[in-house]
């Protein structure tokens, strides 16, 4: 396999090093804009001469963003080549045009870091769901947002700082906006979903909130209650209607999650089969993540294509309920159970209700309290 690299950052420079020393996987070229060089790839900033050279086979996209990583990705299916991509904002955004463009034109397409970094879960997910109906699928899938959750309960450190430590670790996205306000974690949670329920979410439906508001009195106040909060993710599949969103979460101390450490994920599928498994792992970082984009230039290798039968578009269905713990804002007096200190734990409120009242009140901060209230 001689491999096209588009980028050089964190997981592009991890997928060179693993590779490096394979006989059956080469990296012949890397299209980087910054000056460097390299001792076994030639390096260019010009995409086209990477998509004109016969001897590329497989593109491997490690830029990150959308834009230019969908035209370069669009035009190498087009010109034939097999394509392995970590991004998984690109796979997500442009899922109902590059799955069945891929099987058109018969390359193979894998996205296997795209969620969850260097756990085996999409992967995983995949074969499972040839041999059974899955019902659920979520958990905890940013690496960032664990990190500064997990350092805030632990270690006592502020919001700002433990942010800082995750974008020093490489963890983060280039706009560590898109971590903490929850927005890697939906595109994870919709791809997830696609591929587990066989369907085209329609994202527009899909709420996420993200940890940003959270402030280290909220995290006090969950530890006083013998609560740990994550940032979480949930695609529910059942009677043929979906309930997707992506939310903080309150878990007792006692729960898996609650236990998660660093930049770790733990992500869970429900099958109708197989019951509950959970798959933990390094969620973010150089190595963790282009171990799975290099699984996935293996399996190619294997002639094992990441084959997703694509499916129809469906709408959202928010409208199950649960208990909120609500910081500020002005929520209604008759949704109240109970106050904890300066916040209150709302009595079962839909999904949808939720999200749609912190649009009105943005400076409020939630988390739903996992399981039945
Ligand atoms: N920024 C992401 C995370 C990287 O923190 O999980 C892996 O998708």
């Amino acid at each position: 396999m001689r491999i096209g690299l588009l980028g050089f950052g964190v997981v592009g420079r991890g997928v060179y090093d693993i590779t490096a020393a394979r006989d059956d996987i080469k990296v012949a070229k890397v299209v980087c804009l910054e000056d460097i060089s390299l001792p076994d790839a030639e390096v260019t900033k010009d995409f086209q001469s990477v998509l004109a050279d016969q001897s590329i086979d497989t593109i491997v996209e490690a830029m990150g963003g959308l834009h230019p990583a969908y035209e370069f990705v669009r035009a190498a299916i087009e010109a034939g080549k097999n394509v392995v991509t970590s991004n998984k904002a690109l796979v997500c955004t442009y899922y109902d045009e590059l799955i069945p463009l891929a099987e058109a034109k018969g390359v193979q397409f894998r996205c296997a870091a795209a969620v969850g970094g260097g756990i085996c879960w999409l992967s995983e997910l995949e074969r499972s769901r040839r041999v059974q109906k899955i019902m659920q699928v979520g958990g905890i899938m940013n690496g960032t947002c664990n990190y500064i959750l997990d350092s805030m309960t632990r270690l006592g450190l502020g919001y700002d700082e433990a942010l800082k430590q995750a974008q020093a670790l490489g963890y983060a996205e280039a706009n560590p906006t898109t971590d903490v306000e929850g927005i890697d974690t939906w595109h994870k949670v919709i791809l997830s979903s696609n591929i587990a329920f066989g369907v085209s979410l329609d994202t527009a439906q899909v709420p996420v909130t993200g940890i940003s508001r959270i402030t280290a009195e909220d995290v006090e106040n969950f530890k006083a209650h013998g609560y740990v909060c994550k940032l979480v993710s949930t695609g529910i599949a059942k009677d043929g209607a979906y309930s997707v969103y992506v939310q903080p979460t309150l878990f007792e101390n006692t729960e898996p999650e609650a236990t998660i450490p660093t930049n770790y994920n733990l992500i869970t599928l429900v099958g109708e089969h197989s019951g509950r498994q959970s798959f933990y792992g390094q969620g973010a970082g150089r190595y963790p993540t282009a171990y799975n984009v290099v699984q996935d230039c293996v399996d190619l290798l294997c002639g094992k294509g990441f084959y997703v039968p694509y499916g129809e578009k469906v709408s959202v269905d928010n409208s199950a309920k649960l208990c909120y713990y609500i910081r500020g804002g002005s929520f209604p007096a008759d949704q109240i159970a109970q106050h904890w200190g300066n916040a209150i734990i709302t009595k079962p409120v839909s999904v949808e209700s939720v999200h749609a009242w912190l649009k009105e009140n943005p400076d409020a901060f939630i988390a739903a309290l996992n399981g039945v209230c």
